[in-house]
């Protein structure tokens, strides 16, 4: 009997030891909001990632100022930076360095959780530099490298930039997070994904000035559901096809059970015209599930995208988009559009389904029907159809 309790007390002795607390407090940190206490972060990181076991960096309840600081792995054993208060960053950009604020780098198993906030201050900084050049876009919350990482429980609010910029990550997950700011501050992405294998986004809130998701080069097996999506340019693939030799595929993408709301674009895949003739792969597409509410174009695929209007646009784009599949979409339009694909004159969209579409327009004018359009596609329609869609239109 003395034996199996002692080995017990063993196995308890030996579960604490494997996991410890690092309190950035314990380092020197300060939540008076103004104090830089990157040093101490970094310090307390250090020693967490030493640790050969489950370790936690906390970030404790009150706000916590610190300029731009990075996280390097590989780490020994799982970490979890777990913010319980709030995180600030400086209004003043030169602080801010790299285009980023709080970035982590080359980490297998990272969990960054804890119910708190992590405030960029974009309106306070884009303010202060109305009249000045400076630099505000720094994305608050970047991931390099990380593997089987999963970021939940969390609100990021004001980004100056960008929330979240994942790139070289593979298996990764965003769950029940908040991310804010306000329409009018440009060029703010909610999760923008390059060179990552393996994402998935679950109950997330996107409310921001650009897209609520981006995909660029190279991501691929991408789930995302229970997203919302307002303000925001929405949920989007590209832009791509801009001249870039390296661009890879983006392929293998899941988009249900999510919601626009007045967003400028629902689902979309955006990519250039452009003469620099690099072929690029967009396919295997699913977008099921989805409600429309007040979305200026609900599916668009615009393959000539030139926000600043200085394009030749006879000029086709050399991104080959393939097995593309829209089901059950409804909701309503805030234009006089429904769907929209144009596609590339010299690589028409191939094997686009449309099934189940059920758009109406806003206002009075319910009955009106919208428009749809549809360049250079192939593919066909099935289901039911609102307003009458310009694919043909198949029996099962
Ligand atoms: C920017 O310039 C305008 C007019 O030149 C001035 O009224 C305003 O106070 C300035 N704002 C800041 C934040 O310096
Ligand atoms: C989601 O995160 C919030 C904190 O941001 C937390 O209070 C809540 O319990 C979380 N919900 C779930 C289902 O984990
Ligand atoms: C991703 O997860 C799968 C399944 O759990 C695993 O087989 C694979 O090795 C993981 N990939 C990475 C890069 O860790
Ligand atoms: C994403 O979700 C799917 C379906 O639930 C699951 O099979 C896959 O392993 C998940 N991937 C990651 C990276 O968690
Ligand atoms: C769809 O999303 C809503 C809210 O985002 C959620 O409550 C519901 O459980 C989801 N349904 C499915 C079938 O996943
Ligand atoms: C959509 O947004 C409008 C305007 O912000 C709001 O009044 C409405 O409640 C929202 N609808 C849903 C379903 O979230
Ligand atoms: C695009 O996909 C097609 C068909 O799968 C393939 O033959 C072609 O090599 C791919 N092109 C590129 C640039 O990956
Ligand atoms: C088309 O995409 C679907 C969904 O991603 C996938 O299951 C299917 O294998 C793809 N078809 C081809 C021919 O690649
Ligand atoms: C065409 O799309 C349908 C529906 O997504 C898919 O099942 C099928 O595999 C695709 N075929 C090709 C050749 O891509
Ligand atoms: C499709 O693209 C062509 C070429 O740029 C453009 O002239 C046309 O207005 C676009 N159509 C729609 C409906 O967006």
């Amino acid at each position: 009997m003395c034996a199996k309790y002692l080995f017990m007390l063993f196995l308890l002795a030996y579960a604490a030891e494997a996991q410890r607390v690092f309190n950035v407090k314990d380092y020197g940190a300060i939540e008076d909001g103004n104090t830089d206490n990157s040093v101490a972060f970094v310090r307390a990181w250090s020693d967490a990632c030493k640790w050969n076991g489950e370790s936690t960096v906390l970030i404790p309840h009150g706000t916590y100022m610190s300029k731009s600081v990075i996280f390097n792995g590989p780490c020994k054993g799982s970490t979890t930076f777990q913010i319980n208060g709030d995180l600030k960053a400086p209004i003043d950009p030169s602080m801010l360095v790299d285009q980023k604020w709080i970035n982590f780098r080359y980490i297998d198993k990272l969990s960054v959780n804890g119910g708190g906030a992590f405030n960029g201050q974009g309106t306070a900084t884009r303010k202060k530099c109305q009249n000045d050049s400076c630099q505000i876009l720094f994305t608050s919350m970047v991931f390099d490298f990380i593997t089987n990482g999963r970021i939940e429980n969390l609100h990021s609010v004001d980004s100056k930039g960008g929330h979240f910029i994942v790139f070289g990550c593979g298996n990764m997950t965003f769950t029940n997070l908040t991310l804010t700011s306000p329409t009018n501050n440009r060029n703010t992405d909610g999760i923008k994904i390059s060179h990552t294998n393996g994402i998935n986004i679950t109950s997330v809130k996107i409310g921001t000035g650009d897209d609520c998701v981006a995909m660029i080069s190279g991501t691929k097996n991408v789930r995302i559901t229970d997203v919302f999506c307002g303000p925001g340019h929405g949920i989007s693939v590209g832009s791509l096809g801009g001249g870039n030799p390296h661009e890879l595929p983006v392929e293998d993408v899941v988009v249900r059970n999510c919601t626009f709301n007045g967003s400028m674009n629902g689902v979309q895949i955006k990519t250039w015209p452009n003469p620099s003739k690099t072929p690029l792969n967009i396919s295997n597409f699913i977008y099921e599930d989805i409600v429309m509410i007040n979305v200026k174009t609900p599916i668009f695929i615009n393959q000539q995208y030139c926000p600043e209007h200085n394009c030749d646009l006879t000029k086709s784009s050399y991104v080959q988009i393939s097995n593309v599949s829209y089901k059950n979409i409804r909701g309503i339009s805030a234009t006089d559009i429904a769907v929209n694909l144009n596609c590339s004159m010299e690589f028409p969209c191939q094997n686009v389904t449309l099934e189940d579409i059920d758009l109406w327009s806003s206002g009075g004018k319910r009955g009106k029907h919208l428009k749809n359009y549809c360049f250079n596609v192939k593919g066909s329609s099935y289901g039911k159809q609102i307003p009458p869609s310009c694919l043909p239109s198949n029996k099962f």
